[in-house]
């Protein structure tokens, strides 16, 4: 019990209203942690031995020394094991970066359309007005960085538009991982050049969640499809972590089975998707195969994917979403001019009631904690879901596509019903 002890990475512990939690971005780890661990972790950066933390921990809390002893030593295993902490001194010094999420209620993520613009043109694409030229610039970007930093967001996926069709995106996810940001960006992966790959390795970018729809999906208009199949292989082979998006459609689905396996061998984890009517993806309605029929296809080819989240979000617990995807209550969706609005697909072009402010003329807390439309649509959901037999399965399913199908953003979405086999009454 008298090792000294060392953080593997730089970590972040983030503070919750009632709990907390630390990460390291490294290879992402997330652990939850009682008072005592904060406690625990706050004495191991100040530099105590076990011992001391032991002895510090039984006197506050008048308890006996051996049985603190044996919870600490157990606590401290536990998070050797997730890789947070070694007992060997390293020959670079790796700190714990206190943060408190200062939002009520707990704002957690933002997802940041970095641009409009895309190298692409696909067929479904959702994306309205593209090729819009008041993108923020890098220094607005980092000044909201910086802002949503200190109210304890500690998430970002960034996507557009093409993300890496922008010039400074390498600059933009520097900053983010610089400040210990879980990133993510989705991208058609048709930009990404063996040295760019290393650049966001090198930057320690979380993760890449690419598009791959198979040789008849939307982003093989351009036979883009080869090329994104071997920009997997390389971000893999120097230990990217990548997801895969896949649009399913009446073209693509007997490619499935194929691209499913290849995936599997590749250990990457794919989650499917349905074209949602708006923008381009209107026309193409007709692709869109019955709501059985996917759920179908979902639930056989389904392999350790989550809905929205990140999986180690959902896997560890962290966040405590009223949706799948924490829409309203733990994220927030920022537009290439810095307008906030519900999520990408339902924005101020959807609606004037998606719309909450915008970053150059009012705070993000302002924004998440007093717009209307951030009080209007907190808990938002399914107007199911409390009657509804697999509810706490499914949690609501996507109130974007409820809305773009249904017309109404509390519909049931018969997409997730399907999938989760809801028995209607
Ligand atoms: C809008 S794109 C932006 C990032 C990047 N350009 C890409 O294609 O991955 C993000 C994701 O939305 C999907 N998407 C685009 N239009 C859609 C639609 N109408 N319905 C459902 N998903 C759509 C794309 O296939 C992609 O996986
Ligand atoms: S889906 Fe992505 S790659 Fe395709 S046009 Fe839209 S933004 Fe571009
Ligand atoms: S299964 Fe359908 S009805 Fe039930 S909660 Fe999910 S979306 Fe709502």
């Amino acid at each position: 019990m008298n090792a000294d002890l060392y953080f593997s990475e730089d970590t972040v512990l983030i503070e919750r209203s009632k709990s907390a939690f630390c990460y390291a971005i490294g290879p992402f780890r997330l652990y939850n942690l009682n008072k005592d661990g904060v406690r625990v972790l706050s004495l191991i950066s100040k530099k105590n031995t076990l011992n001391e933390i032991a002895s510090a921990i039984a006197g506050s809390k008048n308890e006996n020394i051996n049985k603190i002893q044996k919870v600490l030593k157990n606590f401290v295993n536990n998070l050797q094991n997730k890789g947070l902490l070694t007992s060997e001194k390293l020959t670079k010094s790796y700190s714990c970066h206190f943060r408190k999420i200062k939002t009520s209620p707990e704002l957690h993520s933002v997802i940041f359309e970095v641009t409009r613009d895309c190298n692409l043109n696909c067929r479904h694409c959702y994306v309205l007005n593209k090729n819009s030229r008041q993108e923020l610039t890098l220094s607005q970007i980092k000044d909201m960085i910086n802002e949503a930093t200190d109210l304890g967001v500690w998430q970002w996926s960034l996507t557009g538009g093409e993300p890496f069709y922008r010039n400074d995106i390498l600059k933009i996810i520097e900053f983010l991982t610089q400040k210990l940001i879980v990133t993510n960006v989705f991208t058609n992966g048709t930009l990404l050049s063996k040295s760019f790959i290393s650049s966001l390795k090198m930057l320690r970018i979380h993760s890449i969640i690419i598009s791959l729809d198979g040789e008849q999906g939307f982003h093989n208009e351009n036979k883009t499809f080869k090329q994104s199949m071997k920009v997997i292989e390389d971000m893999l082979s120097v230990g990217l972590k990548v997801k895969v998006n896949i649009t399913l459609t009446r073209n693509n689905k007997n490619e499935l089975p194929h691209l499913c396996h290849h995936l599997k061998q590749l250990k990457t984890p794919y989650e499917i998707g349905t074209i949602f009517p708006r923008g381009h993806g209107e026309k193409v309605q007709s692709l869109n195969l019955s709501e059985q029929q996917f759920g179908k296809l979902y639930k056989k080819y389904s392999y350790a994917t989550d809905f929205y989240l990140l999986d180690s979000l959902r896997t560890d617990n962290v966040i405590d979403t009223n949706t799948p995807c924490g829409v309203g209550n733990k994220i927030i969706f920022i537009s290439f001019d810095g307008s906030v609005s519900l999520c990408p697909s339902l924005t101020i072009e959807d609606d004037f009631s998606f719309f909450a402010g915008n970053v150059s003329e009012k705070s993000i807390k302002d924004i998440w904690e007093k717009s209307k439309t951030f009080k209007m649509y907190r808990d938002l959901n399914c107007s199911e879901l409390l009657n509804c037999n697999v509810g706490s399965t499914c949690k609501g399913g996507c109130r974007s596509r409820a809305y773009h199908v249904y017309g109404d953003v509390t519909a049931s979405d018969k997409v997730a019903c399907a999938i989760y086999g809801r028995h209607e009454e």
